[in-house]
């Protein structure tokens, strides 16, 4: 195994307490990086670093663990630009126009689904993003949401089964229908290439008996409970996601204290993931950070990337909304969209940069990652490392 080092890094975010400054970044200025193949060896200041078989001048600039998005929805055909230009009209969301993606993706053979899968990777990729989850829920047949976690498992270990996003236009007429074949025959052949079972728990979606019936028999074929939470209204999503020691209750918009005491207290199990991009993308109000964080919730940043309520792939656009409108410092806003992307995945081994964790990491072409925030819309990701190989 070749070793190599990373030398000059103006400053490196571990997100490791034990290293350098001692916050939850574990900021270390003027530091070093060593890669043996696709783990990270040593980290430390550059004065001590060990010498390696190759090395890379990082000339000042910002290292970062690569981004962990912890929740998209990349199996899609077909876009809905034309549902955005009326929403930037006046028109408000609904979850009904998941059904227009449906129909596109029905529609889409398997090469297509593919290929537009890895064009959104290849694009979050250049942003910085190393791991990432994705979703079924465009297809709404037992084949068609199979499909789709076959063709993401080929392409991350992090797949999630959504047969459950909206009740499936064949089944309009009876949705207790459709929750049967939901969790069961659907979820027999789906499981198998997923380790995440959701539920979009929603008005216009599945309510919250629903939501526990298909999380209970997710969780019973082994599969782990994440939430589309609170998103549109109030309601029961954060509750049902805690109550059932979800990994996650996504989007939380909506949330009474009730919510986010439940949220706080279930903070070593359940991540509050927020998806700012759905809020940007619908002119909807933004989730409140602040208010969780200062409660005592854990705290995760992802793109929610899908064709409908957020069509962006890119972390660094996240973070900037995430300190401009929702309460957080530029420091909380980056380990929300690291080590608390891993943390909603259940990981140790990516979201951090310390000796024994994967090589993901992101160089910027910036002296800090507070220019992820002060510079919004700045390709700011000059290089990209994935397992130890350059790939980006
Ligand atoms: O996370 N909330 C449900 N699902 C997606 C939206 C999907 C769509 O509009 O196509 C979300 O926002
Ligand atoms: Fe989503």
């Amino acid at each position: 195994m070749s070793t190599t080092l990373i030398t000059n890094i103006g400053s490196l975010v571990t997100n490791d307490p034990a290293q350098g400054d001692g916050t939850p970044l574990g900021l270390i200025e003027d530091a070093a990086l060593v890669l043996d193949g696709d783990t990270v060896a040593w980290t430390g200041p550059a004065a001590s670093a060990p010498a390696a078989d190759a090395s890379f001048d990082a000339q000042g600039r910002a290292v970062i663990p690569g981004f962990v998005d912890s929740h998209s929805h990349l199996v899609f055909a077909g876009d809905r630009t034309a549902e955005f230009n009326a929403r930037m009209s006046g028109r408000s969301y609904s979850a009904g126009g998941i059904r227009t993606t449906v129909a596109a993706t029905r529609a889409a053979t398997d090469a297509e689904l593919e290929a537009n899968l890895l064009r959104h990777l290849d694009e979050a990729r250049r942003q910085g993003t190393t791991t990432f989850e994705t979703k079924s829920g465009y297809g709404l047949t037992v084949a068609d949401e199979a499909r789709a976690l076959r063709i993401a498992s080929a392409h991350t270990e992090e797949v999630t089964y959504l047969g459950a996003h909206i009740v499936s236009p064949d089944y309009a007429d009876d949705p207790a229908g459709y929750v049967d074949l939901v969790t069961g025959e659907m979820l027999a052949a789906c499981a198998p290439y997923a380790r995440w079972v959701d539920v979009f728990c929603e008005k216009g979606a599945f309510d919250g008996d629903q939501a526990r019936a298909i999380l209970t028999a997710g969780a019973a074929a082994g599969l782990i409970p994440r939430v589309h939470a609170n998103q549109l209204s109030y309601g029961p999503g954060v509750q049902l996601a805690v109550e059932l020691e979800a990994a996650s209750a996504d989007h939380c918009t909506h949330l009474t204290d009730a919510d986010v005491d439940a949220l706080a207290q279930a903070a070593g199990t359940t991540v509050a993931t927020l998806l700012p991009g759905a809020e940007f993308s619908t002119r909807a109000q933004w989730p409140d950070a602040r208010r969780l964080l200062d409660a005592g919730a854990t705290v995760a940043l992802s793109t929610d990337c899908n064709p409908g309520s957020s069509y962006t792939s890119s972390m660094p656009f996240c973070i900037a909304l995430a300190v401009r409108d929702m309460g957080m410092t530029p420091d909380e806003a980056l380990w929300a969209a690291t080590a608390g992307g891993a943390r909603a995945l259940r990981r140790t081994d990516i979201g951090r940069l310390a000796p024994g964790a994967r090589a993901d990491l992101a160089l910027l072409d910036a002296p800090s990652h507070v220019h992820l925030a002060y510079r919004p819309g700045v390709p700011l990701v000059s290089a990209v490392w994935q397992r130890g190989v350059r790939a980006a």
